[in-house]
């Protein structure tokens, strides 16, 4: 029987924590650092994910037979190379490989020189050559900070004078601090939206099912963006071709050039896609796996998790397979998020458990549970059919709902109206 670690602190990690709970082949599940509503199924552990140290030396103690890590953070800056070096078991990208999302000017170039198709681009270091080729495009044009920026660093701007305010902002302003000295300008895409998640070691691309993900804050795609609102899986109205071309064109190819790059990708692969009319055109990449996408697909994942893992690192061929029952989930958020939100929204009555409820920002505190993220719990249901799904999700939302809190009325609604029409 195998010890499992999961690195990280929100609803990913709670996700993964009892999808690996549910292992016949996994005993015992920790979760550094964990909040405060994992410990319906995991041993929640008080070491900071950026703790690389205090990780190995806890993996060693407790001897861990496998690592995971949720967040892009701790991979971006190496968790894996580091747990390699001391011959611990880890599934995750190396730093070098974690760049696909690191840094949004390499991802491009890759994109570029391997011929996947995006959104047309240039990426910038100045802010003078930068308002220069910004001023001769169309809009709505999309700015996006280089580094990593929890997935609020992309502006889409629907005018000039937006987009020349932003540039500014995010150039000169230290708007997203570091994460923006450089920064993409691209062509805006239209269409439908998809996460793709796979299983990737060298050349070897298992994927899983597609989901959606509600980025804006507000119902209709309205206000900022944020690092999602809602997911539901599988997503009927997409056609299978779309998810085929996905693989082929996209997935499998940036792949191989990562080996012919010599920083082979080894971890879980997320493709952000864009459905256009001239095709599948890749958004972005994530070195992890997307949050709060897995919290879904992860619950509709009938296959065995922990073995899935070990069977892609033996270069084996995993059966991943899925419920044919639909999953939604709604997440309920601080009010003022994505900007600074309210904290210490008292929680203490909350009942639901995973996979009911898991937790993105919660904290135990002598007076109880209360709110300590700007996403604030992930409320889900699965049922036959999706409006089935919806209905009950929302009647637990309803539950919970409290002043402080807010969430989306509409998550799944682009799908309903497809299937209704
Ligand atoms: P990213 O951080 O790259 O995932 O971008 C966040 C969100 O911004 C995406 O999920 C899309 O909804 C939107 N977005 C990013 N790039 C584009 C684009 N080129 N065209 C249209 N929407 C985009
Ligand atoms: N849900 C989007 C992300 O994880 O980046």
């Amino acid at each position: 029987m195998a010890k499992v670690l999961v690195v990280g602190s929100g609803g990913r990690e709670h996700a993964l924590c009892y999808k690996f709970s549910l292992s016949p082949n996994v005993d015992e599940v920790f979760v550094a650092n964990g909040n405060g509503g994992m410990d319906d199924v995991a041993t929640v552990v008080n070491i900071d994910p950026m703790d690389f140290d205090g990780l190995i030396q806890f993996a060693k103690e407790k001897e861990i037979d496998l690592t995971f890590v949720g967040p892009e953070i701790p991979l971006c800056a190496g968790i894996t190379d580091a747990f390699k070096k001391e011959n611990l078991l880890i599934f995750g990208p190396s730093k070098a490989a974690s760049q696909l999302e690191g840094s949004k000017c390499f991802a491009k170039d890759m994109m570029q020189k391997y011929d996947i198709p995006t959104a047309k681009y240039a990426s910038f270091h100045d802010y003078e050559t930068a308002k220069e080729y910004l001023v001769q495009q169309t809009c709505p044009i999309v700015l996006k900070a280089d580094g990593l920026a929890a997935g609020k660093g992309v502006i889409i701007a629907k005018t000039m004078d937006e987009a020349l305010k932003s540039l500014k902002e995010m150039m000169c302003d230290d708007l997203f601090h570091d994460a923006a000295s450089s920064l993409v300008i691209e062509e805006y895409l239209e269409g439908e939206e998809f996460s793709l998640f796979a299983f990737v070691n060298g050349e070897d691309v298992y994927p899983m099912q597609i989901a959606q993900d509600h980025k804006r804050a507000f119902d209709n795609d309205e206000g900022l963006n944020t690092g999602g609102m809602g997911a539901y899986t599988p997503v009927a109205h997409l056609p299978q071709s779309a998810v085929n071309e996905a693989m082929e064109k996209v997935m499998k190819p940036i792949a191989s050039a990562m080996v012919k790059e010599g920083m082979p990708y080894q971890g879980v692969l997320y493709g952000g896609f864009m459905l256009t009319d001239q095709g599948v055109k890749t958004i972005e990449f994530n070195c992890r796996f997307g949050d709060p996408e897995s919290e879904v697909v992860l619950q509709a994942m009938t296959s065995d998790l922990y073995e899935t893992i070990m069977q892609v690192l033996n270069h084996e061929t995993p059966e991943i397979t899925f419920s044919d029952d639909t999953y939604i989930g709604v997440v309920m958020a601080a009010e003022g998020y994505p900007l600074s939100y309210r904290k210490n929204i008292d929680l203490s009555d909350l009942k639901l458990k995973a996979p009911e409820c898991f937790h993105m920002g919660t904290k135990k505190t002598a007076d109880g549970l209360v709110s300590s993220g700007g996403r604030v719990l992930f409320i889900s249901a699965g049922a036959k059919t999706l409006k089935e799904a919806k209905e009950k999700a929302y009647e637990r939302v309803h539950q919970i709902e409290r002043e402080g809190l807010f969430y989306r009325s509409d998550i799944s609604d682009k799908e309903l109206l497809k299937e209704t029409n």
